[in-house]
């Protein structure tokens, strides 16, 4: 990745930002409070819910990976600064190519607010990034979840088998691998009229 992604990202309804680790307060009663709908989907949710201490230590790494340029964790608030989820561009699936991950406060889901928060990253990486590709990588059992990638215009490449590391004493799951490349955002693509503005460390606006 030649350049740093975006610190925030304001959407028609989101602000979609690097955590701070000031916003543990917020996202460790979410989280705590969202076990039970995390826990089918996300393996981390197994441990819920920690510590506030260890809260406000995740939140310092995923703000120090952000900044040595390692993975990328971002908090979904909405406008009003309400924190109601999480999503992620993360860099481990090969050369030029990122995954994003997402989950939703159950109370805010079925607004379509993933699919304007993973339209925005998957537009960020494709074009400010200069990206080739962005993934979304999910349990075929999860129709939300495959669905959100449907309904960007990804492709659904097919189902990989016992690949998935969801804890790490549970057998392996499978996946199904959905892809957006940079040649196919314009045909049909959601992701192609996804309206955002980004901004960097210091709030200057990327253009
Ligand atoms: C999956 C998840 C992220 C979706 O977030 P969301 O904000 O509700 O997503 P959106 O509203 O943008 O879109 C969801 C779509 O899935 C559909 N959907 C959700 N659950 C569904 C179900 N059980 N059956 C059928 N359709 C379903 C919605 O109707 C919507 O499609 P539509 O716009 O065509 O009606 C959210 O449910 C969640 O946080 N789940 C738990 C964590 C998780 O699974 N994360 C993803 C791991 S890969």
């Amino acid at each position: 990745m030649n350049r740093a992604p975006a610190y925030k990202l304001l959407t028609d309804r989101l602000i979609v930002r690097c955590y701070e680790p000031r916003d543990a307060h917020d996202v460790h009663q979410v989280v705590t409070r969202n076990k039970g709908h995390l826990v089918p989907f996300m393996g981390w949710a197994l441990r819920e819910p920690t510590t506030f201490d260890e809260r406000v230590d995740l939140l310092r790494s995923f703000r120090g990976r952000f900044d040595l340029g390692d993975d990328f964790f971002y908090g979904i608030f909405l406008r009003d600064g309400t924190f109601i989820g999480g999503t992620g561009l993360h860099p481990h699936c090969g050369p030029a190519g990122i995954e994003i991950g997402y989950w939703i406060d159950e109370r805010h889901q079925g607004k379509g607010l993933v699919t304007e928060a993973a339209a925005a990253l998957a537009k960020h990486a494709l074009t400010d990034l200069a990206l080739s590709r962005v993934e979304i990588h999910c349990a075929p059992d999860n129709v939300g979840s495959n669905r959100v990638a449907e309904k960007l215009g990804f492709t659904r490449e097919g189902l990989l088998r016992k690949r998935h590391q969801y804890a790490h004493d549970r057998p392996l799951r499978d996946l199904v691998f959905w892809t957006l490349f940079r040649e196919d955002m314009g045909r049909a693509s959601l992701v192609n009229w996804a309206r955002y503005q980004a901004y960097d460390a210091i709030d200057r606006p990327i253009t």
